[in-house]
């Protein structure tokens, strides 16, 4: 019988490590990187405040034990973890607050242009759509368009039936949407945030011709979660203003966005991107360009653990519940998965594989299988979970 405690132990140690090492790391700061997992994936509080919750010296104590039992370097104690622990110090006492001052737009954001017709594509149109925003929405076909359009609708109107939107602004955010099957109707958009397929060829496509379409001074926004940025801006005569904008799903709910800047990338589009996320009311962190920036880089493995964990004979439910009760985390690492795709997860772990080059990161045997059997998750009624 395996414990609440014990799935807690295995999953949600490493994880915490994981932050501390990318603290360590310098890659993102101690504010951004509890940020990022607060409003990227609901969790009530970030890993390093975790850590300081639980007491560093506690932390370390359980994944040295952890480490000696199975010599995965992904257990090792963080050394700084190691170095507080030592000295009884935390986290919040570490170096200097690292709070970022609000961002001040640099460029006037009046039209928003959202290329791609799937989930994340059409969230991110509610979002701008409801935050006042004209947005122009380009997609391959009407057929796809009119899904756009219907997923919005759907959404305004349970927020109608819940008494959270009137009629008549649910009105006013569909009369803002303007969908269109040439790419030439973004011709005049202030910003393109772009959320088409996750594959370099296609997107490095859609760059150039962006580049061609849209105005001097337009931004060049990807959604992409994996794929190098720095690379679509070369595809361009404007590298300075192309930026990640990572949004989480679901895309109208989750709060976070992972503002990834490339060597290239101008301060002023940087400052522009942040500012506005603060005006659609999202939170924005920031991040280099490296596969899986702050959140998948640190949720993913953790995922990839709980399917090994399962792998090794602990049922779904099981890990789900201990993780939603000891953790508090709003959903199991199944349910997680299922609502992501496994497709989409297998797709960023091997990424995340080949960038870092951690054993421990490898995709588990049984997530290629629920791929290859076509099992992706809600999306196909069955994942791991069955939703027939
Ligand atoms: N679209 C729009 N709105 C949605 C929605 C959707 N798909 N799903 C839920 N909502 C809204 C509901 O309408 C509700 O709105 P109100 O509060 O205004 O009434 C609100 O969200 C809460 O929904 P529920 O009460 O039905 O459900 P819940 O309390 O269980 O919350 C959840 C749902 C917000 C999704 C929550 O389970 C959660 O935070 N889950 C974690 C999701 C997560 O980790 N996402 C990140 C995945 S990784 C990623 O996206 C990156 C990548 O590159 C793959």
């Amino acid at each position: 019988m395996t414990t609440s405690e014990q799935i807690f132990n295995t999953l949600v140690l490493p994880y915490l490590n994981h932050a501390a090492r990318m603290y360590e790391s310098g890659y993102a700061s101690k504010t951004d990187i509890d940020l990022a997992m607060r409003f990227g994936c609901g969790y009530p509080q970030g890993p390093l405040t975790v850590v300081d919750g639980l007491g560093p010296a506690v932390v370390r104590d359980q994944l040295a034990a952890r480490y000696a039992e199975t010599g995965d370097a992904l257990h090792r104690p963080a050394e700084l973890l190691e170095k507080l622990a030592d000295e009884g110090r935390s986290f919040a006492d570490d170096g200097a607050a690292d709070d970022a001052p609000p961002a001040e737009p640099r460029h006037e954001i009046g039209t928003v242009g959202v290329v791609g017709t799937g989930t994340m594509a059409s969230g991110i149109a509610q979002v701008f759509a409801q935050a006042g925003y004209d947005v122009v929405f380009v997609g391959r076909s009407q057929e796809k368009l009119d899904g756009v359009t219907g997923y919005i609708t759907k959404n305004l109107d349970k927020a109608v039936a819940k008494g959270k939107l009137a009629e008549a602004d649910k009105e006013a955010v569909l009369g803002r949407l303007r969908g269109a099957t040439g790419r030439e109707a973004l011709a005049d958009v202030d910003i393109v945030v772009e959320a088409i397929a996750e594959d370099l060829a296609i997107k490095t496509e859609l760059y150039k011709d962006l580049d061609r379409i849209c105005k001097p001074g337009a931004i060049l926004a990807t959604t992409t979660s994996s794929l190098p940025i720095t690379q679509l801006g070369d595809a361009t005569s404007r590298p300075e203003a192309v930026v990640g904008m990572h949004f989480f799903n679901p895309a109208p709910v989750m709060k976070l966005v992972e503002v990834v800047t490339t060597a290239a990338t101008a301060g002023e589009v940087d400052e522009t991107v942040k500012a506005l996320c603060a005006k659609v009311g999202k939170v924005a962190v920031s991040c280099g360009d490296r596969a899986g920036f702050i959140v998948n880089c640190l949720l993913f493995p953790y995922l990839n653990d709980a399917v090994k964990l399962h792998e090794s004979g602990v049922d779904l439910a099981t890990i789900d519940t201990a993780i939603k009760e000891q953790a508090g985390f709003p959903m199991g690492p199944f349910e997680l998965l299922d609502v992501v795709g496994n497709d989409v997860s297998l797709a960023i772990e091997k990424e995340l594989y080949t960038e870092f080059k951690e054993e421990g990161f490898a995709p588990a045997a049984l997530l290629e299988q629920k791929v290859a059997a076509g099992e992706l998750g809600r999306k196909t009624g069955r994942g791991f979970h069955d939703y027939s």
